[in-house]
């Protein structure tokens, strides 16, 4: 066992490893960090997205031994400082961008690592981005919807 530390949602902290325990694990099972989901296990369905150092990845895919002193953001350090929705949680809550709510995380992580790099995204720009991202409840329109909404682009309200 190796104990790594990293900075997580702002917070260093540490959490014992194994060689193969993904960041997935280390997120949910070491920190108690829930909000981070997995839903397959063949690297598809985006879940499990978080960023690390400011790069969206599925952390179903990496090895927390590889990530010492890593940036590391997730769904639960997207809320504002003082506990209320952020700007990408409140538009998929305003434009029902979700039901189950399981593919949700994911989904959130992306879009912002989308929109950090692509402020004002087309519709087909945000389709492509979410490529990597399942959902099998609610055929993606209002996914898409609440992610131009939350850059600040005008859409038809539902
Ligand atoms: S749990 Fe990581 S891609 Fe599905
Ligand atoms: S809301 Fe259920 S999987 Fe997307």
């Amino acid at each position: 066992m190796k104990t790594v530390t990293m900075r997580v949602n702002g917070k260093l902290v540490s959490a014992p490893t194994e060689g193969r325990t993904l960041l997935v694990e280390y997120l949910r099972e070491g920190l108690r960090l829930t909000g981070t989901h997995v839903g397959c296990d063949t690297s598809q369905c985006g879940a499990c997205v978080v960023h690390v150092n400011g790069l969206a990845v599925k952390s179903c895919t990496i090895f927390a031994q590889e990530l010492e002193g890593a940036e590391v953001l997730t769904i639960e350090g997207m809320a504002n400082s003082d506990g209320s929705l952020g700007v990408i949680q409140q538009a998929f809550q305003d434009y029902h961008g979700l039901q189950c709510g399981f593919c949700t995380p994911g989904m959130v992580m992306s879009a912002a690592a989308l929109l950090a790099e692509n402020p004002t995204p087309s519709e087909a720009e945000v389709r492509q981005y979410l490529e990597g991202n399942l959902c099998r409840c609610t055929g993606y329109h209002n996914i898409v919807k609440a992610i131009l909404a939350a850059s600040g682009q005008a859409v038809a309200a539902e």
